[in-house]
């Protein structure tokens, strides 16, 4: 069955990516993934200096079900790659030599400065990468030097920073935004005004994973101390869905959505295109159950598909957006309802307690 889709006019074999981080951490993990099924990746975020870029262990750490022990959330304090940009440059044009077919999407984040944009934007875009993600989001770390989601909470700078990039590359651009914001519609909205032609969200809520009682320490722990940091995984998810539709309602018809968080198998992803997500990302799921999980997610796509009657994957983006309401608009249905429902209640008394050639006289004219 065709699960392509095409997308600010880039062809995606089908709408399954990995989320930047980890699973795309370097070209050999991405051509895994593309060998095992997946449409496209976004590789791990990269910026001009490497060498500012140190990361610390243990950054992540785990909340469970109470009852059956599975992971339910993720922190993470990771930051962005620590590989030099010139090895990433080369591994992206090996990787696009070697899967044309396959979608390729570089992630990249600077300081705030025009120069450093343009110059990352330039060099990236000459290895024949697909589109750009603009990391606007990630909520901690990078923030000291001003990166990340200290953009992404400020509207001004999205749209300034979004028209940098957009002045000088040729390639579809996706600004990636943080959920750490009361209105995700109006840094989205800013950076569609500077150029986006996309909007990739969620990246992770802020978080403290939890408490080690015997120690006293806030996790995850790094030589006594933690900082507060990403949060992904399930739990996640219902706060991506809500943010996703706030979008899709919200922005242009033309501007598509990349949704993400706490997706794991075929039905999670279902649910975000049926609020308006055109390609889904996962991270934390592919980095506890392995790229294999490809499997299922276009398995259960093509179910659906067949199922319920779609004949392409774009037939079901914001299928179910329609179904959205006010709550006034609800309290009015729920009455109207209630009427209607006491009017035939009403009709079947009258009926039932009348001698049926008496009511027929009642309704006769002559
Ligand atoms: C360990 C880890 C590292 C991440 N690194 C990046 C990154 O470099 N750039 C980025 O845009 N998002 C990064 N993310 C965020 C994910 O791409 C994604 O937006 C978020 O985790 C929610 O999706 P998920 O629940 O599928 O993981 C990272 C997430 C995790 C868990």
């Amino acid at each position: 069955m065709d699960l392509s889709i095409t997308v600010n006019g880039i062809t995606f074999p089908n709408p399954f990516l990995l989320g930047s981080g980890p699973p795309g951490t370097n070209a050999r993990v991405i051509a895994k993934s593309y060998d095992a099924g997946w449409g496209g990746a976004v590789a791990k975020t990269i910026s001009l200096e490497s060498a500012k870029v140190v990361n610390v262990v243990p950054r992540y750490g785990k909340l469970r079900s109470r009852t059956s022990g599975e992971v339910i959330g993720f922190e993470n304090i990771e930051l962005i790659s620590d590989r030099p940009i010139d090895v990433w440059l080369e591994e992206f044009r090996q990787v696009k030599k070697d899967y044309p077919k396959h979608i390729l999407i570089a992630s990249i984040m600077e300081e705030y400065e025009k120069s450093r944009w343009q110059e990352l934007t330039r060099m990236v875009q000459d290895t024949g990468v697909d589109a750009f993600e603009l990391n606007f989001s990630c909520p901690h770390g990078m923030t000291e030097r001003r990166m990340g989601s200290e953009m992404g909470e400020h509207p001004d700078l999205c749209e300034e920073v979004t028209s940098w990039v957009t002045e000088v590359s040729n390639i579809p651009v996706w600004a990636k935004m943080t959920p750490n914001i009361t209105n995700i519609k109006e840094p989205s909205l800013a950076a569609v005004r500077g150029g986006a032609v996309g909007i990739s969200a969620i990246n992770t809520i802020l978080s403290v994973i939890g408490v080690d009682l015997n120690t006293l320490r806030p996790m995850p722990t790094v030589e006594g101390h933690t900082v507060p940091g990403g949060y992904s995984s399930q739990a996640v998810r219902p706060i991506a869905l809500r943010m996703v539709s706030q979008l899709a309602l919200g922005l242009p018809q033309d501007v598509s959505i990349s949704g993400i968080g706490g997706i794991e198998n075929s039905h999670d992803a279902l649910e975000f295109f049926l609020l308006g997500s055109s390609t889904v990302q996962l991270c934390t799921g592919v980095m506890l159950h392995g790229v294999k999980m490809i499997d299922e997610l276009k398995e259960g796509l093509e179910k659906f598909m067949v199922d319920k009657g779609f004949n392409s994957v774009q037939e079901i983006v914001g299928k179910s957006l329609g179904y959205f309401s006010t709550l006034m608009d609800q309290v009015h249905k729920m009455k109207a309802a209630k009427r209607t429902k006491a009017g035939e209640a009403s009709r079947d008394n009258e009926w039932a307690q009348k001698d049926i050639t008496e009511k027929t006289a009642e309704l006769t004219s002559n």
